[in-house]
Formats: structure tokens, sequence, C-alpha cells
């Protein structure tokens, strides 16, 4: 008997054998873009820190989107910058905020693309935090519910598809959920970032998004990298309070969450591929360090293996040319 009798390889020899005996697919179908938009027009400002990406006015969006969406991408996630910021982030609910002119003018050009709104604070308080911030520096998670849910009813009410809370507060999947059933919406659904972890790998997003905090930072209500219990029991919470699909975020570092919270859960998990993932491959693929295209596809590939149904990613603009 030829020795070893077990012998791998043998479906490794040739790309079709490779591709009948592969276990993981990715396809463009599979990836968000996420946009920054800002007030303006004709502006598209590079963000230093993540080569390729832009913040855009809503006009210039219409373009970048348009292009993604002819490159088979079929949903986008908008993140605004608004005008002022001020204590209260008056920005996000604003009838006419940022993201709501942008998701109007979008589903205006683009009624199939899916307009997904995140629904966070930090980018629209002056003092950076993700909701209203107490005299003692604390914030309040019950008074930041009210405004969440008001802003979820804006977004909705301006075209977003989705709403993708992001904020970490306690009970925001059910204070946005019974907001947006009220006022006609019940068949909007929720995206919720369910473990979101303080990551330092959010750093270029700050930027991208000019929403770092002025003082503090984001531990008392994002989750502690080392807890791996704590993530599916918010998976858990999330879902029991309404949510229609969860995210995990950041993707690379929390491979192992992602395929825990995707065996414990039986609606849809995306995986947030953050900014700090994006920008490490942009440096180290300037450099000539790696190769880029393989680097980004084994990335994402993955993702897809740990579990995520869908992933969001600055990537998916290029990924979606070498997917093609
Ligand atoms: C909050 C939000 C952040 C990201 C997505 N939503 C920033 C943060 O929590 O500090 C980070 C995304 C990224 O790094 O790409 N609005």
């Amino acid at each position: 008997m030829a020795f070893p009798a077990e012998r791998p390889r043998r479906l490794r020899a040739t790309p079709v054998l490779r591709a009948l005996a592969r276990e993981t697919t990715l396809k463009v179908s599979d990836l968000v873009m996420p946009f920054f938009v800002r007030p303006g027009q004709g502006i598209k400002k590079p963000i230093v820190s993540m080569p390729g990406q832009f913040q855009f006015s809503p006009d210039a969006l219409v373009h970048a989107a348009g292009e993604a969406q002819a490159a088979g991408i079929p949903a986008v996630l908008l993140f605004g910058i608004p005008k002022k910021k001020d204590a209260r982030g008056s920005g996000a609910y604003a009838k006419d905020g940022i993201v709501q002119q942008a998701a109007r003018l979008l589903k205006s050009r683009f009624p199939k693309l899916l307009v997904i709104a995140d629904l966070c604070f930090c980018e629209y308080t002056d003092h950076g935090h993700c909701g209203i911030v107490k005299p003692d520096g604390v914030i309040d998670n019950d008074a930041t519910l009210k405004l969440a849910a008001q802003t979820a009813v804006a977004q909705a009410e301006a075209g977003c598809d989705v709403i993708a809370p992001s904020g970490m507060m306690d009970g925001q999947v059910s204070a946005i959920r019974k907001a947006l059933d009220s006022s006609g919406h019940e068949m909007t659904p929720i995206l919720a970032y369910a473990v979101k972890y303080a990551s330092a790998f959010y750093g270029p997003f700050r930027d991208a998004a000019e929403s770092p905090p002025k003082f503090g930072d984001r531990s008392t209500h994002q989750m502690d990298p080392a807890n791996i219990r704590e993530a599916l029991r918010e998976a858990a919470l999330d879902v029991a309070e309404g949510a229609d699909m969860i995210m995990v975020k950041p993707a690379l570092p929390c491979l192992d969450v992602l395929a825990a919270v995707r065996n414990q859960s039986t609606v849809p998990v995306a995986a947030y591929c953050v900014s700090g993932e994006y920008s490490m491959l942009k440096a180290a693929a300037a450099n000539g360090w790696l190769d880029e295209k393989r680097a980004v596809l084994e990335s994402l590939i993955a993702i897809k293996r740990a579990g995520a149904d869908f992933i969001v990613t600055y990537h998916a603009g290029e990924a979606a040319r070498w997917l093609a």
C-alpha cells in the first residue's frame, strides 16, 4: 500500500479541483461600502489616513455610489460630518441633517441601492462622545436613547432602508424599534452593532469622521477586547430587543468572536472590517511589503469563513473589481 494513505494534496493539484473543494466563497454581493458625507458641492476630499477613501458632498457621493452599484455592490453605509457640531448632536436627527440629505438624493437616483444609516452621535457632538454627556463627564445612557429614537425616525423618513445603531448604549435597539414602529416604519430593519469593542483599529475613522473624543475614551460603553462571553450576551440582548441583523466589529482581530456569535445566532451576522484594518493593508502595500489584492481577498474570505454573512469594508470598491 502506498504511503501515506491520506493525501490531501490530491485536491490541490489543479485550479479546477481546488475550486470544487473550496468551502467558502466571496462575492461582490457580500460587500457593503461605507461612505463619509459632508455638506457642500463638488467635494471629494481625500482622507489622509485612509488612502483611496474620501469625504464626499452629496452630489459627489451620487457619482461614487453609482459606481459602486454599477460594480455590483448592493449596499452602502453612510456616516455624516455635519456643518456644525453641538453638545446634543442635533445634526444627527435634524430633518435636513447631512445623512438625511444624502439618503434622499441617493434613493431618488438609485432606488435599488440599499442605503444603511449608521446611527451614533460622536460625529455630531462637539465633545466627540457617542451621546449626551452629564456634567460629571458620564454619558447619559437613557437621555441618549431618546435622541437615538429621534434619529432613527429622521433617517427612515429620509428613505434610509436600514438603521444601524453603533453607539453601544444599553437598550438602544428596543428604543429605536419602538420609535420606528410608532412612526409607520415597522418594516425598516435594524442592523445592530451588537458586539463593538473599544478598539485601537478605529483610529483612522476618527480622522475621517472628524470625531475623536475631546476627553476620555469610549471604554465605558464599547467592549473590552479581552471579553467573549460578554459578546455573546450583547448579541443575545440585541436580538431579544428586536435586531434583525447583528454586527461584530472590528473583524480580523475578532474572528473567534464572530464564529461564536454566528453559532449562537439565527439572524444574519455581519462583520465590520474597520478603518485600521484597511489602512494597515494599504500602508503595507504602498511599501511593497504585501501583495494588496491577495492580502485583501484573503482577509475578506477569512472573515466569511469565520461566519460573516456580509462584510462592511472600505476595500469593497477594489474587491468588486478584483472579483469581477
Ligand atoms: C461610531 C462608529 C465608529 C466606527 C463606526 N461607527 C467609531 C468609533 O466607535 O469610535 C468605526 C469604523 C471604522 O473604524 O472604520 N459612529
